[in-house]
């Protein structure tokens, strides 16, 4: 049954093929009196509500969207919401002046997140996350990546995945990326290229040979994993058809953003330190950078040079980074508003940022990210005329309904589980 999305005003990035760069990113198309007609939860039309309506079956079953705001629903292309337990007290720390990477060299900090995925059965490691992933919703994201890295053991990781990938389709489109490589665990401590050599040697080929996972990402840091031992871990990711990322430049500036030009990832991440001469070589490269306002926010750092980057000609896209240490946050909405007001995008900018170039960031773009004849029915209604309503009404959470596939999904302004 073809059902039909009237009387909205809809706001949407038109997909080129590619992620958009440089003025692409300030162009969205603005349909006033706007319709959706969909089928079997992928758009069969879309325009002026007069035009669709003239081209719909007489059959079909109307909906009015109030004269509200429709944009495509959020990709959040960056996430680590794989976990359990929360680090308040780490963040306390913090806030008496303890660094992210002290935390993390005395064995506190992501290895206490290990310590607790460990010791979690499949079934409360799945439970927890799907809490998440469902707050996530609620705020409006319909697709989502999700990283491995708690386990950092082919056990724990598979389980980290097989948890991961069981949430596909429930009712968000969940991206599986592996990353072993998110820290030293405690055991190679003295002997760090030997868990080096444990990813290259058996993680990467078991998780790809099993299908686990579509990305791998290296955590490229001070103290972490190196240059090099990035390169020697992506290299390998590639070798066995794994799509390739990198937490470039988070804290240090490492070199990480020229590393994932000269390895053409399909994504940079973070970048709150990055050269200028990184960020060039990005561009030439066409690289992603996916930026994390509200980890450089959770952090007390600089945000990222998100003008800088789009005036270079970097595609930019946005994420949550939701994770129990340095950002936990689920919302894209917070997201936006802070690139918004703290970083300095356009309102379009933004919303170019957090739908279609997120989408390319995690390979998801023929399907989600713009609202196009084609593509899945993934559309958020927000309490607003206009999409700047997020960033301007800021003590509120202004999306209203979620619709994935054509189907409302949430339960109302301001609900949470
Ligand atoms: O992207 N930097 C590495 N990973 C996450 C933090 C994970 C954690 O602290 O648990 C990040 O910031
Ligand atoms: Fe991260």
């Amino acid at each position: 049954m073809t059902r039909i999305f009237r009387n909205a005003h809809i706001y949407t990035p038109i997909d080129k093929d590619r992620p958009l760069k440089g003025e692409e990113m300030g162009r969205v198309l603005v349909i006033e009196d706007g319709a959706i007609a969909t089928k079997e939860g992928y758009i069969v039309d879309i325009g002026r509500e007069s035009d669709v309506m003239k081209r719909a079956p007489k059959k079909a079953e109307e909906i009015d969207m109030g004269g509200r705001c429709v944009i495509p629903g959020f990709v959040d292309p960056h996430t680590h919401a794989c976990f359990v337990g929360t680090r308040e007290k780490e963040f306390v720390m913090r806030l008496q002046g303890a660094t992210y990477l002290e935390i993390l060299e005395k064995g506190g900090g992501i290895l206490s997140t290990v310590d607790n995925v460990r010791s979690a059965s499949k079934e409360e490691l799945y439970n927890n996350t799907k809490k998440i992933v469902m707050r996530a919703l609620k705020n409006g994201v319909t697709t989502m990546e999700i990283k491995s890295g708690y386990g950092l053991s082919l056990e724990h990781e598979v389980k980290m995945l097989e948890v991961i990938k069981r949430l596909d389709g429930k009712p968000l489109d969940v991206v599986p990326t592996f990353m072993g490589a998110h820290a030293v665990p405690r055991e190679y401590k003295d002997n760090p290229q030997a868990y080096v050599d444990l990813i290259i040697e058996e993680m990467i080929p078991y998780v790809a040979t099993k299908g686990l996972a579509k990305y791998c990402d290296v955590f490229c840091e001070e103290g972490v994993f190196s240059i090099e031992d990035s390169r020697r871990i992506l290299s390998a990711a590639k070798d066995h058809g794994l799509g390739l990322k990198l937490h470039a430049d988070e804290v240090c500036d490492l070199g990480g953003a020229k590393l994932a030009a000269e390895l053409k990832v399909d994504s940079a991440e973070h970048l709150l330190a990055a050269n200028d001469e990184g960020l060039k070589a990005m561009a030439e490269s066409n690289v992603t950078a996916v930026l994390l306002p509200a980890t450089a926010l959770s952090l007390r750092k600089p945000y990222a040079p998100a003008k800088k980057m789009i005036e270079l000609g970097v595609p930019v896209a946005l994420a949550t980074d939701c994770n129990p240490g340095s950002c936990y946050c689920e919302s894209m909405e917070v997201v936006f508003r802070l690139a918004v007001l703290g970083m300095g995008l356009s309102v379009e900018e933004a919303l170019v940022a957090s739908t279609i170039n997120a989408a390319y960031a995690i390979g998801m773009a023929s399907l989600v990210g713009s609202l196009e004849k084609g593509k899945k029915a993934d559309f958020v209604v927000l309490e607003g005329e206009t999409p700047g309503v997020i960033a301007y009404h800021l003590g509120w959470f202004n999306v209203k309904e979620v619709y994935k596939m054509g189907q409302e999904v949430s339960l109302g302004v301001g609900t949470c589980l």
